[in-house]
């Protein structure tokens, strides 16, 4: 699908003392027919990216890395199915992934494993000078969004955090109005991830939507490791799918930032009850005390005077949303009840159906893609996020969603953490930026490119 076949390949491993330059990079152009990829972790994320590679003519999927060896004979099957090379395989151990980073000629590697893996393995990435691409979140204390942004400016390598919501066809359509000012000045936003997770969280150990309420060791795909963080942690753990199209409509890190967070959490009520419903009130899990609470709520305020209501919400009965409303002087956008108001336009104090106008503002990457994206997963976003990364990688420059971007969201996991452990106290965002989005500019959101 795609002509341009140039690809700069990044040599640099600088040292230290650079770590005051941002987007560093120090590289020599090579041109390439195809853009080499490693996939760290092919579950069932890891796999949706394997699927979508194999239908470019510009990626060679190089090597796939993966500890449980039933992923890997499915990738492999897609491999081989597609009628490509075979891929080099790894995943002997936990720490095999390092010795695909070794390989020199993989250009890219995309990391699609649990969280806890997530810094570690895009760190290592970047330090073997591959553009890395790593799922949400990317980081789990303030320590690694501090490692993502140092290792991203310490070695040149860049990293995009994989947010594939960023791509959604009425996100990038409110985009467009926000771009053209249809909103007038922006106040407001809501936004958040509010998802029925609890047969994820837990299943038979067999199938990943399989009825059953196990989870850890007893557990398969999400129920083996995320459920561990309900236990243990009383944050907003996934909070870049609602944030992540906020923070760009907002400029965040470029022109604007995050300053301060204040979080509060219900009880925790849902996992032990649907554990009573579905296994018992003898099952052992029926004693488990779950620390995260069903609906987690943080309020954020910019530098330049919004404020955003970010809601946690996936251990309840509840059809999916991710609750987006974008307020400005002039309306408002909001997704639940498919809805806009525009003062002048629309009929006063009566709302319009959202489609009309996000159709009369359909982005041009989507007036373009949307046909082919269509089949690519979660609607055709996850086309868009996988085609932003290899064009970005291809020609080694800057991701739309970098490594600040990657730190700031990332960092309401151990910010609301701790507000909410503080009786809701006030935390600061830490400037990832190091002073410098006051002269970032936003990336081109507008361009038909990617
Ligand atoms: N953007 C989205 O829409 C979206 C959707 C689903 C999942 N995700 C994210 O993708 C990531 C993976 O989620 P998933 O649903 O595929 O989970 P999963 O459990 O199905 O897959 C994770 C895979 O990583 C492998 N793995 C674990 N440790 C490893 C290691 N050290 N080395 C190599 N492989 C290892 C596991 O064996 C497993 O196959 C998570 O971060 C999740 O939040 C994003």
């Amino acid at each position: 699908m795609n002509s341009r076949r140039t690809f700069i390949k990044n040599t640099a491993i600088v040292g230290a003392g650079l770590s005051v330059l941002p987007n560093f990079t120090y590289s020599f152009s090579i041109k390439k027919e195809k853009l080499k990829v490693g996939l760290i972790g092919v579950g069932l994320r890891g796999t949706n990216h394997l699927t979508n590679l194999l239908n470019r003519d510009d990626v060679v999927i190089t090597a796939i890395c993966d500890i449980d060896s039933n992923r890997i004979k499915i990738a492999e099957k897609l491999i081989h199915d597609q009628k490509y090379p075979k891929a080099k395989i790894f995943g002997k151990d936990e720490y095999d992934y390092r010795n695909l980073l070794a390989i020199p000629e993989i250009d890219a590697v995309i990391i699609s494993t649990p969280w806890l893996w997530h810094t570690r393995m895009a760190v290592d990435a970047m330090k073997a000078g591959k553009y890395t691409g790593v799922e949400v979140s990317a980081a789990n204390t303030i320590e690694e969004c501090w490692d993502l942004v140092n290792t991203h400016e310490q070695t040149g390598s860049h990293l995009m955090i994989l947010e594939n919501v960023n791509y959604r066809r009425d996100i990038l359509a409110v985009l467009n109005m926000v771009k053209q000012n249809v909103f007038g000045e922006l106040i407001h936003f809501r936004c958040g991830y509010q998802h029925d997770l609890r047969g994820v969280l837990l299943n038979d150990g067999k199938s990943a939507y399989g009825k059953g309420v196990e989870f850890g060791k007893k557990g398969i795909s999400e129920a083996a490791w995320r459920t561990q963080h309900s236990v243990l942690r009383n944050a907003d753990v996934y909070p870049t799918h609602g944030l992540g199209p906020i923070a760009v409509m907002c400029d965040i890190n470029r022109g604007n930032r995050f300053l301060s967070l204040t979080s509060h959490a219900t009880k925790a009520s849902g996992l032990h009850n649907y554990i009573v419903e579905h296994g018992g009130k003898d099952h052992p899990n029926a004693k488990i005390k779950f620390r995260m609470g069903d609906v987690i709520t943080s309020t954020i305020e910019t530098a330049n005077g919004e404020t955003v209501i970010v809601t946690h919400d996936t251990t309840l009965p509840r059809p999916y949303s991710l609750g987006f409303r974008v307020q400005g002087t002039q309306g408002l956008w909001e997704v639940d009840g498919n809805r806009i108001y525009i003062e002048g336009k629309s009929d006063a104090h009566k709302w319009d159906k959202a489609d009309e106008w996000l159709q009369k503002y359909d982005h041009p990457l989507w007036k373009k893609y949307g046909e082919y994206a269509q089949g690519a997963g979660h609607g055709g976003m996850d086309f868009f996020v996988i085609n932003a990364f290899i064009e970005s990688a291809k020609e080694n420059i800057t991701p739309p969603l970098d490594a600040y971007d990657a730190a700031t969201w990332s960092a309401i996991t151990p910010l609301s953490e701790a507000s909410i452990e503080n009786n809701g106290e006030p935390q600061y965002f830490p400037d990832f930026t190091r002073g410098n989005w006051i002269k970032r500019k936003p990336y081109n959101w507008m361009k038909e490119a990617y």
